[in-house]
């Protein structure tokens, strides 16, 4: 391995493009992004729905079909370059090097096997254990994941169990072969609030205790505050805003990332109405001319509606998709 691929990031996303044909035009739902995960470290990506947050996770994976295409950029995992990449070896990534929770666990999990088999089925697909070694570690990663009574459940059918721990086994199951990358796409958005800090402590645990490096997408920016070392802002195809945790809500600088802030519900502003971003996610296939936020901003100036802004650098791993911060200023 070459020194420049040692310190390269585990996973390094360059400029991707993923692009849908349809009957009534290209939709860039993934549209130019970069993003960039180190190792050990868990990145949030945010935006609200259609922004192509899950887009960018499937492109990872290669799992875009058609009408879909990755149609430009690059996706390196440990140094090698996925976009193009040969199916065996996308294959034996899957699963194995990179592994993905979705939202819904039901949809995820079949129902006529038991959770425990469908967990050891994923081991042995990819590591030569024998079943009963197989079986050992899925108890023991049952155990790991918080799964009370793991020898026991080994054995029960997914509707057997409640949703909190279908999320736990689907979280298992991600973990079994001890995958250098998790992307969880949504794991929390369809369980209740105390089952989600579990779970989010549970991913921050992992990290931990294995060196998973974990690609978090949700809509929620109080759950990035739990658990994201840093984090990119999504909005119609494009990243807005990247921060580390702190910068990004200590220094919020975007005003689509001050909208989505302003949006979350606090204590202490119970009787004040929730503040909501005006207007509507542009239609993907009539962007606006110039910034695709400047229909909704309210700092927008006659330039936004013209030219497209780059992503500025506001200092300290913080860049910023907007022209009041063309020159390291910021809102007056
Ligand atoms: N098969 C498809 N054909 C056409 N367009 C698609 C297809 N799949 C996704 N898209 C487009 O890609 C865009 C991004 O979708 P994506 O699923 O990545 O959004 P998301 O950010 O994950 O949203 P959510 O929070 O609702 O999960 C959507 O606006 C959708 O229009
Ligand atoms: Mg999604």
């Amino acid at each position: 391995m070459s020194e420049l691929q040692k310190n390269e990031e585990l996973l390094k996303i360059t400029d991707l493009k993923t692009h849908f044909f349809t009957h009534k035009g290209v939709v860039p739902a993934v549209d130019g992004v970069s993003i960039e995960i180190p190792r050990r470290q868990i990145v949030g990506v945010v935006g609200e729905s259609g922004c192509g947050k899950s887009v960018t996770a499937m492109s990872v994976l290669q799992l875009i079909s058609r009408p879909g295409k990755i149609v430009g950029g690059s996706i390196r995992l440990d140094g090698r370059e996925l976009v193009g990449a040969d199916i065996n070896e996308i294959r034996s990534i899957r699963g194995n090097k990179v592994s993905v929770i979705f939202q819904e666990p039901m949809t995820s999990l079949n129902p006529v096997y038991t959770v425990g088999r469908q967990v050891s089925e994923a081991i042995t697909a990819h590591q030569a254990v024998s079943q009963e070694e197989a079986r050992q570690r899925v108890v023991d990663m049952f155990k790991a994941v918080g799964i009370p009574e793991a020898e026991k459940r080994y054995k029960s059918y997914p509707h057997q169990l409640s949703g909190g721990l279908r999320q736990r086994v689907m979280i298992g199951m991600a973990m079994a072969c001890q995958p250098q990358l998790l992307i969880a796409d949504e794991p929390t958005t369809a369980l209740d609030v105390t089952i989600e800090a579990q779970i989010l402590h549970l991913m921050k645990q992992l990290e931990h205790d294995f060196g998973t490096s974990i690609m978090l997408i949700t809509h929620n920016l109080g759950v990035v505050a739990e658990v994201c070392d840093y984090v990119y802002v999504m909005y119609a195809g494009k990243i807005m805003e990247q921060a580390g945790i702190f910068d990004l809500f200590d220094h919020t600088a975007h005003p689509y990332t001050k909208g989505l802030l302003n949006s979350i519900p606090k204590p202490t502003a119970e009787k004040r109405r929730l503040y909501n971003i005006k207007g509507m996610v542009p239609n993907l296939l009539r962007l606006p001319k110039g910034c695709r936020f400047s229909p909704r901003c309210e700092y927008a100036r006659p330039e936004c509606f013209e030219h497209e802004p780059e992503l500025y650098d506001a200092g300290n791993q913080h860049l910023v998709r907007c022209f009041l911060y063309k020159n390291g200023g910021g809102p007056a």
